[in-house]
């Protein structure tokens, strides 16, 4: 079957198969609550968004370290204060309609999950940089906070960082963790075991049958990124993945887009 066929052939997964990635991110700015509102809007699941952390402390949704792809200006987005972070425009790069759209904080992502039911759950990504323990505990103890000042709040939270994530089982030991890895490490699944993680996140075109085995055998929930068209995520399932996170959610739902 072709990739074309993906618009033509709506309800073709469940909800709880698929996860937008970074929001519906193909059509609309990611990390954005405009990418995050259409993500549900299509129906999906799952949203997955990527959790900074600012020289004041502060939490933000932002995928790169610098500003420059999504967000006008130079220079690494850590070292700047919330105040400042709050009134970059993350939209105009995706098109003049999303111009004025703001960068928005995990907490706001919180209360929008909670104020409607049914809202997607939220896969938490944790960006730090490697070999920085301190940094990686400083993140991961915000990010435990916020989600701890939201009770019944639905997550998983994920990173490449391992350190950020042995942090996250000690503050929050009841909230499903996954780590993400591109393709499947030697250590990978000794290491979810080993900290009591309940899911590894693999690039989905790196993942074959026997490293999918490994993971579903070991008891693990396995998740794929970033899957965009359907001859690749009828490959995964195929796999026993449960979860494809894409761009464009909308291709794999029955919601018309
Ligand atoms: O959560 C998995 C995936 O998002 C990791 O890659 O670069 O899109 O954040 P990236
Ligand atoms: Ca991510």
């Amino acid at each position: 079957m072709s990739d074309t066929s993906l618009a033509t052939v709506p309800g073709r997964l469940q909800a709880s198969q698929v996860c937008a990635h970074r929001g519906a991110s193909g059509q609309y700015p990611e990390n954005t609550q405009a990418a995050f509102d259409a993500a549900a809007r299509f129906g999906a699941g799952w949203i997955e968004t990527d959790v900074q952390q600012l020289a004041d402390g502060e939490l933000v949704v932002f995928h790169d370290e610098v500003l420059g792809r999504t967000a006008g200006g130079e220079g690494d987005i850590r070292e700047m204060a919330w105040a400042a972070v709050a009134a970059l425009d993350v939209g105009s790069w995706k098109g003049p309609e999303f111009a004025g759209e703001r960068p928005i904080r995990p907490n706001a992502l919180m209360a929008w999950q909670a104020a409607a039911p049914g809202r997607p759950t939220i896969i938490w990504e944790i960006k730090c940089e490697d070999g920085d323990p301190t940094s990686a505990q400083r993140i991961a103890g915000a990010l435990a906070a916020e989600i701890a000042a939201h009770p019944g709040h639905r997550c998983v939270i994920s990173s490449f960082n391992r350190e950020a994530l042995i942090a996250i089982r000690t503050l929050l030991p009841g909230m499903p963790a996954a780590l993400i890895v591109e393709a499947l490490p030697s250590d990978a699944i000794s290491f979810c075991r080993e900290h009591g993680l309940e899911g590894l996140h693999l690039d989905g075109h790196q993942l074959n049958a026997a490293s999918a085995q490994q993971v579903l055998s070991a008891g693990l929930a396995l998740r794929c990124y970033t899957i965009n068209t359907v001859a690749e995520a009828e490959r995964l399932l195929s796999l026993g993945v449960e979860v494809i996170m894409s761009d464009f959610p909308e291709r794999f739902l029955a919601v018309a887009s």
